[in-house]
């Protein structure tokens, strides 16, 4: 397959600025005159960011490391991990075509793909959602056919089953990844042989699916603010907007103070505290402006914190935001007026207009009042989670 440049480009590219603080602490792992190294990482979170890698993103790429374009597009157009035309707004699928897969049905999943999506690999779908493709063994042999959606796998799949799955994510939800059949990892089908007792105390998911679900950005775009983490010796829990900046000694391109190894100083911690200082998401949540603040609480009631995650829109990363921020329970959110849902949607950090895209205070009212929503539902049964 012939791998070049695609024939509509956008006019620019630039990081946001979490992936532009992100990048350039990778730069920093490599010695002076070696910055070329970190070309891959910083071209798959250019990726990352747009979903493709487009010539602005590449050639913005070579002028942080100081490489020659040509270069840069070299490496591009050489490992097929890097799209180099656009991919569906919310997923490029996939599918496993090498031999377990093929012979378990990876032909039938690419003919649902060709009928919903679109007729040829690497195009998009009518309404821009999806594009596919069919690429080699992903390693997951044993769970075939499979089909890697965003960062994660779906296993065991059926025709039926990987239609669904484009019904879901089409319509806002992802689905859990990890096998589709009812099989837990990669036990016989028909069952397990051995170890039989361990198996009754396990938890819901095996440790991959359960790490997809707790991390929820299978198939988000990364803007930077998802995991923080710059670089392996930096705190994770930096968060660099809220950061304050140290302006003396060395500061990289973006402005970013670092000190004399190139380490990131808004992530250091608060002397004596051995916390980020960055890490206080209530004075972030009492700075904000627009709306005014709803009436919070200090800890969840007796009975304990609702499971906010059962608001479609709501992960596990914003119920630990809400709850940080005072919002224990579904009645709490069904009681928010249009100005103190401004208020919230102003200060979920990363996740403005989430609540009111998802309709949180509907959902809420129907979950205080002992009823479940669809979303709901399907979550409990393990169906299904947000991001
Ligand atoms: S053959 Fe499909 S994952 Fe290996």
């Amino acid at each position: 397959m012939l791998r070049r440049l695609h024939r509509e480009q956008p006019e620019s590219f630039a990081f946001t600025d979490a992936n532009l603080a992100w990048a350039e602490a990778q730069i920093t792992k490599y010695p002076k005159g070696r910055q070329a190294s970190a070309i891959i990482p910083l071209l798959w979170r250019a990726q990352e960011q747009e979903g493709w890698l487009t010539r602005p993103a590449i050639e913005s790429v070579a002028d942080m490391l100081g490489m020659a374009y040509m270069r840069a597009l070299e490496v591009a157009s050489f490992y097929f991990m890097f799209q180099l035309q656009p991919v569906g707004s919310v997923a490029n699928i996939q599918i496993c075509g090498t031999t377990s897969c093929m012979i378990c049905g990876a032909e039938d999943l690419v003919a649902v793909c060709k009928e919903k999506i679109a007729a040829k690999p690497h195009t998009l779908s009518a309404d821009g959602k999806f594009s596919w493709e069919e690429v080699e063994c992903l390693g997951a042999c044993a769970n075939a056919p499979m089909a890697q959606i965003g960062k994660d796998y779906y296993e065991d799949l059926t025709t039926e089953r990987l239609a669904e799955i484009l019904d879901e994510l089409a319509a806002g939800t992802v689905p859990v990844p990890g096998p589709q059949n009812g099989r837990y990892a990669a036990e016989p089908k028909s069952g397990l042989t051995s170890l039989a007792d361990y198996a009754k105390d396990r938890a819901q998911y095996n440790a991959s699916v359960e790490l997809a679900v707790d991390i929820g950005d299978t198939v988000k775009r990364i803007d930077g603010t998802e995991v923080p983490l710059t670089a392996p010796w930096q705190d994770r829990s930096d968060k660099r907007g809220d950061a304050v900046p140290d302006t003396s000694g060395p500061i990289l391109a973006s402005g970013t103070p670092v000190d004399e190894t190139g380490i990131d100083k808004r992530a250091a911690p608060v002397e004596g505290t051995g916390h980020p200082r960055s890490d206080e998401p209530a004075d972030a949540a009492e700075a904000g402006e627009g709306g005014s603040k709803p009436a919070t609480l200090t800890q969840a009631r007796d009975g304990g914190a609702d499971d906010l995650k059962l608001i479609r829109g709501v992960g596990p990363k914003l119920e630990e935001m809400l709850n940080g921020m005072g919002f224990y329970h579904f009645d709490q959110i069904a009681g928010w007026s249009a100005a103190e849902i401004a208020w919230v949607d102003a200060n979920l950090e990363g996740f403005k207009g989430r609540v009111t895209r998802d309709d949180w205070v509907a959902q809420a009212t129907t979950l205080a009042s002992g009823d479940e929503t669809e979303f709901a539902s399907r979550v409990k049964k393990g169906d299904a989670y947000d991001t």
